[in-house]
């Protein structure tokens, strides 16, 4: 369909009232029954949370879209790079829909193929020791395709300690990509020193490496980061602590190594959803993580205090795209058998990200 007719179907909808795009919504999806599947992120905002079958982390929601073979649409609530991946975990017959294609995540666009297989190519070059690649989650389809080429496997936020360490096991170096921060927490929390671990700056020439640094490093860092937890800065921990003494501070690993160090904890969203909901009442917490995910917790948790770490709004602007206007246009779609906004990975992506993606789920 032509964006512009898109965007004027997309403005009818804007004119609704929320409760008659609630009950559309409620509607298309009572009528499509058990073939469909609504898949939920944290950082999804709640007019549209409240209509997913399932939430959690990106990982936990590729999973569960395999494990519902009898759903033959399979709508993403989240960004591209989840839907990619809960292509590449579901069966052919399953059709995956991202409500908006222009969700994407600006950290996943930070590495492309080419810059990716440039860097290979430098360090092989520089290197006689083996270098096993690892990737977050938050990456394209074709660079977990490439790490699955290279022996390596994609790793979540919950398991980056294990991941990396089976990739040093593995190999003598590690290449971390595409978030410097995820990376570097990693790899100092397994005892390298921050001065073993070198980034690889893919708009430099050799990455901005010499030589030397490229044969002293034991992880290359790409140089990547996402905007929203790269906001929160050490002065937030300090600023939280002294407005509410004995507040825990819990931040998400893609914060900088700094804020990672100053807080009391660090961990995935599903970490941080566990530590607040399993703390007693009256607890309190300041939270380095997406705004979304942080009121909701807030909402549902009233007899402990959760808050930002830092006051201005952290908000992930691409989760945000996926409006209930997106979503009741998709379900009234797939309803009239018309299937908009597929995500698709080509076959021979799929199929090495596949490796990458078991290699991880494999390694315990
Ligand atoms: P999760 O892997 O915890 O879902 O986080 C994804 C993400 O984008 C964090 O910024
Ligand atoms: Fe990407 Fe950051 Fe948004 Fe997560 S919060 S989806 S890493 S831009």
């Amino acid at each position: 369909m032509a964006t512009a007719t898109l965007d004027s179907l997309l403005a009818t909808y804007a004119e609704l009232p929320a409760h008659e795009l609630d009950e559309r919504i409620a509607q298309a999806k009572r009528d499509i029954g058990s073939r469909v599947v609504i898949l939920g992120h944290h950082y999804q905002r709640d007019e549209v949370v409240k209509f997913a079958d399932y939430r959690g982390d990106s990982l936990r929601l590729s999973q569960l879209a395999a494990g519902r073979p009898e759903a033959e649409y399979i709508v993403f609530c989240g960004v591209h790079f989840m839907a990619e991946s809960a292509d590449v975990l579901s069966g052919d017959h399953q059709a995956v829909i991202l409500p908006d294609l222009n969700a994407g995540c600006s950290m996943a666009d930070m590495a492309n193929l080419e810059q990716v297989e440039v860097c290979w190519d430098v360090l092989a070059k520089v290197n006689s020791s083996k270098i096993v690649p690892v990737t977050y989650i938050n990456s394209t389809a074709a660079i977990k395709a490439f790490v699955g080429k290279n022996g390596g496997a994609v790793c979540t936020s919950s398991n980056a300690r294990k991941i990396m360490e089976w990739a040093l096991a593995r190999g003598e170096k590690a290449l971390f990509l595409p978030d410097e921060h995820l990376g570097r927490n990693t790899g100092y929390g397994l005892g390298i020193p921050l001065d073993r671990m070198a980034i690889w700056n893919p708009a430099e020439e050799n990455g901005g490496l010499t030589d030397r640094e490229i044969a002293a490093a034991r992880i290359y860092l790409w140089k990547g980061h996402c905007s929203v937890h790269q906001r929160f800065r050490p002065e937030h921990v300090e600023s939280a602590r002294m407005s509410h003494p004995g507040i825990r501070v819990i931040a998400h690993p893609e914060c900088s190594w700094e804020v990672c160090q100053a807080a009391d904890e660090v961990g995935s969203t599903e970490y941080i959803i566990k530590r607040v909901v399993e703390a007693p009442a009256g607890s309190a917490w300041a939270v380095g993580t997406e705004i979304h995910m942080i009121r909701r917790l807030a909402q549902e948790h009233p007899d402990r205090l959760v808050v930002s770490l830092d006051d201005c709004v952290c908000m992930c602007s691409t989760m945000f795209r996926i409006s209930p206007q997106h979503l009741c246009w998709t379900l009234e779609s797939l309803r009239s058998g018309q299937v908009v906004n597929r995500v698709s990975v080509v076959p021979e992506t799929k199929r090495w990200a596949l490796v990458a993606l078991n290699r991880m789920l494999e390694i315990r």
